[in-house]
Formats: C-alpha cells, sequence, structure tokens
C-alpha cells in the first residue's frame, strides 16, 4: 500500500512549484503578512482530508462563549488516531519549507502537547461564528497560522480579515474569503485580525487549522493562559491531561 505521507506531501510540492512565488511573496508582505491561496491543495488529497473529517466527528467538542464564539472543534490529539493524512499534512516537509521561505523564518510544528498544533474547526449549527480576534502568539517567537478549506457549504459563513489595522499610515481593508475545499490562507498571528460571520440554518463549514512557529518555547504564565483558551474556548477541560507542565516542557 502506498504511504499516505508520500501522497501528501508529493502533492503539496507538486501545488508549491505551480505557484508564482515571487509574486505571491510580494502579496504576502504588502498585505502585512497574510495571504489567500484559492484551492491550492488538489481534489486527491482533499478526498482523504474529507474522509478523515468524517471519521473525526463524532469528537467534536461544542463550545460557546456568550459574545465572542460558538461552534465545533477537535483537538490534534483525536487527530493523532484518526487523521494520519491530516497529520501528514501538517508534517509535510515540502509545507514547511515553503512556509519558512513565505515567512522568511525557520518554522517548527508545536510540541505534540499543543492541542490547537493541528485542529478542525466545525461551524455546523445556527449562529456558529467566532467575533474578531489576533491568534495572539503564546510561544515565545512568532507564531503563524495556517487555515485549510474543507467544506464550505454556506453563504453567509465566512472569513472577514481586516488587513493593516494597528497600521496608523493605511487605511483598513477588508476581505470576505470563501474558503472553498483546497483553498488555503497562511498569515502572522500577531498580526491579522480576524472573524469568521455567522452561520445559516442548513450551511456548514469545516476548516482545518495548523500552527507553526519559530520557538517551541513557552513561559509558565502564557502557558497557563494557553491551557486555559483551549480548555474553554475549544477543545474541553479534557485537553488539561495531555499537557505537561511549563517547567517540564523543552
Ligand atoms: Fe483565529
Amino acid at each position: 500500500m502506498e504511504s499516505a505521507t508520500v501522497n501528501v506531501d508529493q502533492s503539496i510540492q507538486r501545488a508549491i512549484e505551480d505557484l508564482d512565488f515571487d509574486g505571491m511573496l510580494r502579496t504576502y508582505r504588502d498585505q502585512n503578512e497574510f495571504i489567500f491561496l484559492d484551492r491550492f491543495l488538489p481534489p486527491g488529497v482533499m478526498d482523504q482530508f474529507l474522509s478523515e473529517v468524517e471519521r473525526v466527528r463524532p469528537e467534536v467538542n461544542r463550545n460557546y462563549i456568550p459574545g465572542h464564539k460558538k461552534g465545533g472543534s477537535v483537538s490534534f490529539y483525536a487527530l493523532l488516531s484518526k487523521a494520519p493524512a491530516i497529520l501528514d499534512l501538517y508534517r509535510s516537509s515540502a509545507l514547511l519549507a515553503f512556509l519558512s521561505r513565505l515567512v522568511d523564518a525557520p518554522l517548527m510544528l508545536c510540541p505534540e502537547d499543543d492541542p490547537h498544533s493541528c485542529a478542525l474547526y466545525f461551524y455546523t449549527e445556527p449562529g456558529d461564528h467566532i467575533g474578531f480576534h489576533y491568534d495572539h502568539s503564546y510561544y515565545k517567537g512568532n507564531r503563524y497560522t495556517v487555515l485549510i478549506g474543507l467544506v464550505e457549504r454556506s453563504q453567509s459563513c465566512r472569513l472577514v480579515a481586516r488587513l493593516y489595522k494597528g497600521q496608523p499610515s493605511r487605511e483598513i481593508r477588508e476581505m470576505r474569503i470563501p474558503m472553498e475545499s483546497g483553498s488555503m490562507v497562511v498569515f502572522n498571528g500577531d498580526k491579522l485580525w480576524h472573524a469568521v460571520t455567522p452561520l445559516e440554518a442548513g450551511g456548514e463549514r469545516v476548516v482545518l487549522t495548523l500552527q507553526y512557529v519559530t520557538d517551541q518555547r513557552m513561559g509558565p504564565v502564557k502557558q497557563l493562559f494557553s491551557n486555559m483558551k483551549d480548555a474553554f474556548a475549544y477543545f474541553g477541560p479534557a485537553v488539561f491531561l495531555r499537557r505537561r507542565p511549563a517547567h517540564k516542557r523543552g
């Protein structure tokens, strides 16, 4: 049987070779470290991811923070045992090399006990959304978010990016982005002010999130805050059981 690792990594490599890298790099920098690549991943590899989405659907943890977010999430821990192709994508050396070139820094995976490192977000019930926020880095270096569209059966549930917020010299530019299957965005979590607008009845949206960092270390206070956020806003209190105390982390 052909290894899923070879399959996913080779598909990524081919998709990267088809890009106009220099043009994309200019856009990424001009957009304050944000890029949208429409249908970047080919249908063959997406089919594998979609079958794994169905396999982990029973593991969805629903969460609700009044005034900020409502939706479902599946953590890295659930994906570890049930989603090998998605894990291959997260760990793809071709993707990691491409992203490192794009952000001009050697990127690393998050530590294995970070439930957010590779996770799924499910928008399945009317009103599921998340309000405007940054994906702040709790790590000592930068944190980059990669989002991959998996299911986009909605007219109202959209990623909304407000570019240049916090830059007095530039006017804010808003983009509403349909994350069709295979589309990808990459951004510096401390720079992009973004939200997801509410889902309508009968719609569905599923997105894969991948997190990469420039430094895998995290201080104890930020570790505590990160754990609280993961437990109550995303994956449920069980994630506490999986994380090592900050003083034992590398
Ligand atoms: Fe976010």
